[in-house]
């Protein structure tokens, strides 16, 4: 029996792209095997590409064999999934081709209608102006946005405004994936359904926070599009700020979409502008050049294919970011993500201050301070590291990691973000997506760095394919008697 109450039509905007064949199919495939979506529920795909039908089913299976786990995948729950898929070749810009294509596969009035849109933001505004004069943007159609809108923050506003002409803030879902990772809605149940932690959660008791996003691949074939973004816009300005936004917020008066997203943007609106001469004392950015993984070499940034062999386009960020609020004055956090770096792992270190006086002795202080470490990726979970006495005569004390994941979520699936968010935008469910309020904030906090960039004309830091960044990155935190923490 399926858990969901909703027959819908997913209508794909971009079905042929890099993340609808690489994510959000897989997802959607994910959700059918685990009967997590109404079993009368469509996906109409979109894309300009002139293919039959059965054409773009084997290019979907292909796509699921590669990118799903083995178990995962079986030739029984393909066939069944294939019946949900139709194939629309359109021209999205041609306002006729809503009406002579896209209308004859919306056959069900009575299904939700979810339009998402896996295309350059740029498109937004076109595409919904389009379903709006068709009457496709009525009853409870909702539009999923990916990320990044806009590019800067008069860009994010311009497509916002567009966006903002023919659809509701209701009907709009703005996608960030993180969000929908299982240890990061672990991380409110582990604040806010416990009262041990939230005493310590503040200044008082906290030195800082490390938040770090590392991928071991390079840009792959995406330079098209992450030349002119880089990692500032790709990563920071979103999935690195959201995760902040989940640590460092109030408690919600309630757990439901709005009171959450209230929180997000007082944290947001609290940031500490970086400007002037601190953004080269609390920014910096790199960019890979070759190096090894695994013993094998990797190519330089700018010798990707599509890259400019002159590009400073910025492949990693670390920076030093503060809030200014009674809850984190005077309490860092540190955020860093990078591509071609030794592994990939996503974490969230909160490090607690050292005891005002120890009675052992200890060699290094700071190493034995307690730290709660959510991990996201690869493995999920979250670790408390606390000291214990070592065995044997004398009291010297030596740290140890508690694992605080119960073993039968460890048993469970975790569902990919994005079956996570898709099945939310489905069901109606906006708590996991961005308001335009907070996307804009997040925007103008950040615009700042990228102008100063752009005018200075400082160019990033080279470090080699297979370390963590450049130099200055270490030094940003030693400079502060700090270290990152690499035992991932
Ligand atoms: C995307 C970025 O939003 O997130 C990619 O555009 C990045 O550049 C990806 O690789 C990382 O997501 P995940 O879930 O694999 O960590």
């Amino acid at each position: 029996m399926s858990d969901s109450t909703n027959s819908f039509e997913l209508i794909l905007f971009g079905a042929a792209g890099d993340l609808s064949l690489r994510k959000l199919i897989p997802s959607l495939y994910c959700l059918h095997l685990d009967q997590r979506i109404h079993p009368e529920g469509r996906i109409i795909a979109v894309a300009r590409r002139d293919y039959e039908r059965s054409d773009f089913l084997d290019i979907v299976k292909k796509a699921l064999v590669k990118h799903l786990n083995k178990d995962l995948f079986n030739e029984e729950t393909w066939t069944s999934f294939s019946k949900r898929l139709s194939y629309a070749q359109m021209d999205i810009t041609d306002p006729s081709s809503y009406d002579t294509t896209l209308k004859h596969f919306l056959n069900r009035p009575e299904a939700a209608k979810i339009f998402y849109l896996a295309t350059h933001s740029d498109m937004y505004g076109t595409i919904c102006q389009h379903l709006y004069s068709h009457q496709m943007l009525t009853g409870d159609a909702r539009v999923v946005l990916e990320k990044p809108i806009g590019m800067d923050y008069q860009s994010a506003v311009n497509v916002c405004k567009e966006v903002d002409k023919y659809c509701n803030e209701e009907q709009i879902y703005r996608i960030d994936h993180y969000l929908g990772k299982e240890t990061v809605q672990n991380l409110l149940a582990l604040r806010f359904a416990n009262s041990i932690f939230e005493h310590q959660w503040n200044q008082r008791y906290i030195d800082h926070i490390q938040i770090t996003i590392a991928e071991t691949l390079g840009v792959e074939q995406r330079a098209g599009f992450y030349e002119s973004a880089g990692a500032m816009r790709d990563m920071m300005q979103n999935h690195l700020l959201q995760l902040l936004c989940m640590v460092a917020m109030e408690p919600p008066a309630q757990l439901d979409a709005e009171s959450i997203r209230d929180e997000k943007v007082k944290v947001l609106k609290a940031l500490k502008p970086i400007v002037g001469d601190q953004i080269n004392a609390n920014v910096v950015r790199g960019q890979y050049q070759e190096g090894s993984q695994h013993g094998q070499p990797t190519l330089a940034y700018r010798q990707e294919p599509g890259v400019n062999p002159h590009s400073d386009t910025e492949t990693f960020v670390a920076m030093k970011v503060e809030i200014d609020n009674w809850r984190w004055a005077g309490t860092p956090f540190y955020l860093r993500t990078g591509k071609r770096l030794p592994d990939r792992a996503c974490e969230i270190v909160i490090q607690f201050k050292e005891v005002p006086h120890s009675v052992f002795e200890l060699q290094n202080p700071a190493s034995m301070a307690n730290k709660l470490i959510f991990r996201l990726q690869p493995d999920d979970g979250i670790k408390l590291q606390l000291c214990e006495k070592r065995i044997g005569k004398g009291m010297s004390v030596k740290p140890v990691l508690l694992n605080l994941t119960a073993e039968h979520a460890r048993k469970d699936r975790a569902p990919d973000a994005y079956e996570r968010l898709l099945s939310d935008a489905i069901e109606g469910n906006p708590t996991l997506f961005l308001r335009e309020d907070e996307l804009l904030t997040a925007w103008q906090w950040i615009d700042p760095i990228l102008s100063a960039w752009k005018q200075s004309g400082s160019r990033p830091e080279f470090y080699h394919g297979g370390i963590w960044g450049p130099a200055a990155s270490t030094l940003l935190l030693a400079r502060d008697g700090r270290l990152w923490q690499e035992n991932h």
